[in-house]
């Protein structure tokens, strides 16, 4: 996908990755459309990106999501990429686990880009291109004491992600998954509940853009899988290099899967 002139809604993009994200992909030539909640932020950083629209947007509410691409609709004509990234952290035991708080973090981080994914779907089959990129975690690709309700829901992303690409395979669509390493952003700040686990508080934390310049390299080469880093690197399951690479990079106290 030529990102140049490409309409781009990113979810979270108020703060951290989404945000460096938006700027990336503007500087690039794409239209952006940004959507969070805090809207005054959205404003603030639409303000520096010109031609881009700014949409206040609760994902985990079907209708405020509708209302997002009928906006960039509205706006531009076409949704060429949708940047699935908004999401939150769970940071507890599983025996400490609180149902609820589960409940609302697969809301957030699985069931938001689903329907995410649902929504543009029917305009990207019309243009008969698309490119969708979720942004999934490198918890989810091992096994990590503390963080098993988050990396759950990023492991039904990854899954969600794979089905809908070979669903979608001659439509022109791609969908891509990004996996970021520990990153230096208000996600750590932000949890949903628990803290930080110790092992990952000594790993240096990647700036945004890194993610960013990844999350731009999946929709510019449509890739399965993209491992943050620089340069970004496509991976494929399987391919062991790939993952030793991204575990030379982990938590002590992580474990093969
Ligand atoms: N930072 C890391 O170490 C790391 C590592 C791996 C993966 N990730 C993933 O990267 C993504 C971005 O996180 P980040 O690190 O950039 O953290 P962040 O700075 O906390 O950004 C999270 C974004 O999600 C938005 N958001 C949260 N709930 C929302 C909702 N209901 N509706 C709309 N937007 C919502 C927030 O905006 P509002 O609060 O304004 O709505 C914010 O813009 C997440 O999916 C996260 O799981 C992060």
């Amino acid at each position: 996908m030529k990102i140049e002139g490409a309409v781009c809604i990113i979810t979270g993009s108020s703060s951290g990755i989404g945000a460096a994200t938006a700027r990336v992909l503007a500087g690039l030539g794409a239209r952006v459309v940004l959507a969070a909640r805090r809207v005054e932020r959205l404003e603030a950083l639409a303000a520096e990106l010109p031609g881009s629209l700014a949409v206040e947007t609760d994902v985990t509410i079907l209708e405020q999501l509708e209302r997002l691409v009928t906006r960039a609709v509205d706006e531009y004509g076409r949704v060429d990429v949708l940047v699935n990234n908004a999401g939150q952290g769970l940071h507890v035991p599983l025996e400490e686990l609180d149902p609820a708080d589960l409940r609302a973090v697969f809301e957030l981080n699985v069931i938001a880009p689903l329907l995410g994914m649902q929504t543009v779907l029917p305009i990207m089959r019309s243009q008969s291109s698309g490119s969708i990129v979720n942004v999934s975690s490198a918890t989810s690709l091992r096994v990590f004491p503390g963080l098993g309700g988050y990396s759950a829901t990023k492991a039904a992303l990854n899954m969600v992600s794979q089905v809908g690409r070979i669903e979608l395979a001659g439509s022109g669509v791609t969908v891509s998954v990004v996996y970021p390493s520990v990153t230096a952003t208000e996600f750590h700040d932000r949890l949903r509940a628990g803290h930080i686990v110790s092992g990952a508080r000594n790993i240096p934390r990647d700036p945004p853009e890194l993610v960013a310049d990844s999350i731009a390299f999946a929709i510019a080469t449509g890739e399965a899988h993209v491992l943050v880093g620089d340069p970004p690197r496509p991976i494929i399951p399987g391919d062991s290099e790939g993952w030793g690479s991204l575990l030379a990079r982990q938590a002590p106290g992580a474990q093969a899967p």
